[in-house]
């Protein structure tokens, strides 16, 4: 009798020592969590963007064009930050292909902000005539889709990578993918569209993951489309596969393109290049190649 006490009570001493380990463990990832909850909550204190306060809804189907004016634009990033951008006045019309060019540093990203309102900027930015500051901030941004140098994805489905409001069906989606030409990818993943992407599209390689961005991009057919050197880091096959789909795919939207290299928008109905926070040229490639 004493010894099978001896035995169950030894049983049970080895069984609180597991225990115990696992406790600890779980006590020492919960905290870890933690760190994430702080940040969480920190971010719910920060103050909204004030264009989140415009309630001022633009008229229904806007942007229907995607004509673009930029009158005495001019921006800084903060408060008493250096100008980025100094009396930008432009007009794009609706449907023009735009290429952006010029030095680094010469403001074309940060005219890409403006357009994004990332911040506002002074003076008048016009989409279809309407003045977009004095609309509210998440409606303006929706009508503009961006293809940026990195492509941005999260942990979640294909499905909600592409279409996260779940307003397209199905066979939309697959359309999309396969102008892309990963049709053939994603029919062999398991799961397909419900495949799991892992954070920033880890399980793909960068020129999949650029092409799924834009299949997004192809899905949602804003009116007005910018791609930032989409093409920098994919191999040469993907820019190729890029840049065919957007001459081909986006005709309907006001497409600007920002490149490094001529050649990738000597297609361009128009080319703007940027010099000092300024244009210095706004004219037709043929033009533009004359001057210089
Ligand atoms: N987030 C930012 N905050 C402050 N200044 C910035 C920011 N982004 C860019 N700038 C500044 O704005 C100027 C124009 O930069 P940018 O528009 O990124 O040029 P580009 O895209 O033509 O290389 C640069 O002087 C740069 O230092
Ligand atoms: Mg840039």
């Amino acid at each position: 009798m004493l010894v099978a006490f001896a035995g169950l009570g030894l049983v049970y001493v080895l069984e609180s020592v597991e225990l115990m380990d696992y406790t600890v463990r779980k006590a020492a990832e919960v905290e870890n969590f933690m760190t994430s909850v702080e940040r969480v909550m920190k971010y719910t204190e920060l103050d909204h963007e004030p264009g989140y306060k415009v309630k001022k809804l633009p008229p229904e189907h806007w942007p229907s064009k995607g004509d673009i004016t930029l009158q005495d634009l001019s921006m800084t990033y903060y408060p008493g930050g250096p100008q980025v951008l100094r009396n930008v006045n432009l007009h794009i019309k609706d449907g023009t292909n735009v290429g952006v060019t010029g030095r680094t540093g010469a403001g074309k990203s940060s005219l890409v902000a403006a357009l994004l309102r990332m911040p506002d900027a002074q003076g008048a930015l016009m989409i279809d005539d309407i003045v977009v500051k004095d609309i509210n901030l998440q409606v303006s941004r929706r009508c503009v889709s961006v293809l940026g140098q990195r492509p941005v994805l999260f942990s979640g489905s294909l499905r909600e990578n592409l279409d996260l409001v779940e307003q397209f069906q199905d066979v939309e989606l697959w359309r999309a993918l396969e102008i892309v030409q990963l049709k053939e990818l994603v029919e062999s993943l398991e799961g397909k569209l419900d495949h799991q992407l892992l954070e920033h599209g880890a399980n793909f390689s960068v020129g999949e993951r650029q092409l799924i961005c834009l299949a997004r991009v192809l899905l949602h057919k804003r009116k007005i489309v910018i791609l930032d050197e989409p093409t920098a880091h994919v191999d040469p096959d993907t820019e190729q596969t890029t840049w065919r789909i957007v001459r081909e795919k986006l005709k309907g939207s006001t497409v600007i393109t920002i490149a490094h290299r001529l050649n990738t928008i000597k297609d361009c109905d128009m080319i703007l290049v940027m010099k000092d926070d300024e244009i210095d040229e706004f004219d037709s490639f043929n033009s533009v190649v004359t001057k210089t």
